[in-house]
């Protein structure tokens, strides 16, 4: 079966191996989503193990539509009976591009009308929207006069792990930060450190990935689960599975803020999820503090300054770079930033440079390479060696 999960701009590659992981093929990459295929076994593993994905979505229906009436025939025209029952409750999300449909709103309701009139037709009976918690969740995607209607099989947005602590003002997005760990190319061998933590999403995602706790582990439902066709002796034998590679290897996590609330946020969120064995979390302004960690990796989300003057920013960035220079030496740092000038400022050479959103703020995902001993020295030592191999 043809099926598309949907992600953040710049993880689809990330998305795409994360794929090839679970068996999924003809993995193709688009804009904001991966296409792919396969079968139950594959949908089920996609909502239960993707650590970058927001949904999976099932195509079930192309058309074409000029007109209002035209979108509600060809939707009264399919077979919904396939998919569900006059008992059950469902809720449509549409999107729309181009020019001819532009109310994605209203495009909802069209389709809701065409599809409770279908029911109620051949039935006497309808079936009721419920749009916080449907049984069955469809998708409409518009651009220009192609439709494609969707079943989306995981219902509430696969990033939302369990572990969100909402006091934090300016937390990382779950999805977004387990990308960026990938991308990264973290193993769990490597110690990991963010000194500005926040309400630990980083560091959360990290330790799930070392003990391979899939990331919708604690989530009790998912759409797939209402559907006529679900299997759930297919779906109990993909947990097993998963809970056997479940594992608490040594590691070395750790999460610091100078904020006591977020560290408190982020402990509590490791306690929740048993994870405070992996991570620890101390409380401190990050140029002042000496490194957890002899050499390691650093993946941080710093303030972006909107609350901050200009001049502070930078003079922050700034110090950030310095304190990187001075003390982290054998680490490989990877910032966040939407904050373009401020984060020139740390006035390090990057080695690698991604563009990643935050929410709807453009980020620079930036690598630092922070050799020990100075560069010019690491080459001598490297000639040095050439030239006895030779
Ligand atoms: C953008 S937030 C990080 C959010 C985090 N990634 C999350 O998902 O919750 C930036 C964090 O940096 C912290 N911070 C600011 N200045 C700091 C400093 N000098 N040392 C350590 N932490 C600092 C703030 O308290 C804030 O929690």
């Amino acid at each position: 079966m043809k099926l598309l999960a949907k992600t953040f701009h710049g993880l689809e590659n990330v998305l795409a191996e994360e794929l090839a992981g679970i068996g999924a093929t003809n993995i193709t990459p688009q804009r904001r989503a991966v296409a792919f295929e396969g079968d139950k076994e594959v949908l089920y593993k996609a909502n239960l193990h993707l650590r970058t994905a927001l949904r999976i979505l099932v195509p079930i229906y192309n058309f074409k539509a000029d007109t209002e009436i035209e979108l509600y025939n060809k939707i009264h025209g399919y077979d919904w009976a396939q998919h569900m029952s006059n008992k059950q409750t469902f809720a449509i999300d549409s999107v729309a591009f181009g020019d001819i449909f532009k109310h994605s709103k209203f495009l909802s309701l069209k389709a809701k009308d065409a599809i409770v009139d279908q029911f109620r037709e051949k039935t006497g009976d309808r079936p009721s929207v419920d749009a916080e918690n449907p049984d069955i969740s469809i998708n409409i995607h518009v651009s220009e006069n192609k439709f494609t209607v969707s079943l989306d099989s995981s219902g509430e947005s696969l990033h939302r792990r369990g572990y969100r602590d909402s006091r934090h003002k300016a937390p990382l997005n779950e999805a977004l930060a387990a990308g960026m760990i990938l991308l990264a190319g973290w193993s769990k061998e490597t110690p990991l450190y963010d000194p500005m933590c926040g309400s630990g999403t980083i560091v959360m995602e990290a330790a799930m990935i070392a003990c391979n706790i899939p990331p919708a582990w604690h989530r009790k439902h998912f759409c797939f689960m209402a559907w006529k066709d679900f299997d759930k002796y297919l779906w109990k034998s993909i947990r097993d599975e998963a809970e056997k590679k479940i594992e608490h290897p040594r590691t070395y996590i750790a999460g610091n803020d100078i904020d006591m609330k977020a560290v408190d946020m982020a402990k509590l969120a490791s306690l929740e999820f048993r994870l405070n064995r992996e991570i620890s979390i101390t409380k401190g302004a990050f140029e002042e503090q000496d490194p957890p960690f002899r050499r390691g990796m650093i993946i941080t989300n710093p303030p972006y300054g909107e609350r901050l003057k200009k001049t502070d920013i930078f003079a922050f960035y700034k110090k950030i770079g310095s304190t990187l220079k001075q003390k982290y030496a054998g680490y490989d740092v990877w910032v966040i930033s939407s904050n373009e000038d401020a984060i020139y400022r740390i006035g390090l050479k990057t080695s690698e440079k991604h563009i990643l959103y935050n929410g709807p703020l453009e980020c620079q995902y930036l690598k630092y390479e922070l050799f020990d001993g100075s560069l010019k020295e690491r080459k001598r030592r490297q000639n040095l060696k050439r030239d006895l191999d030779k």
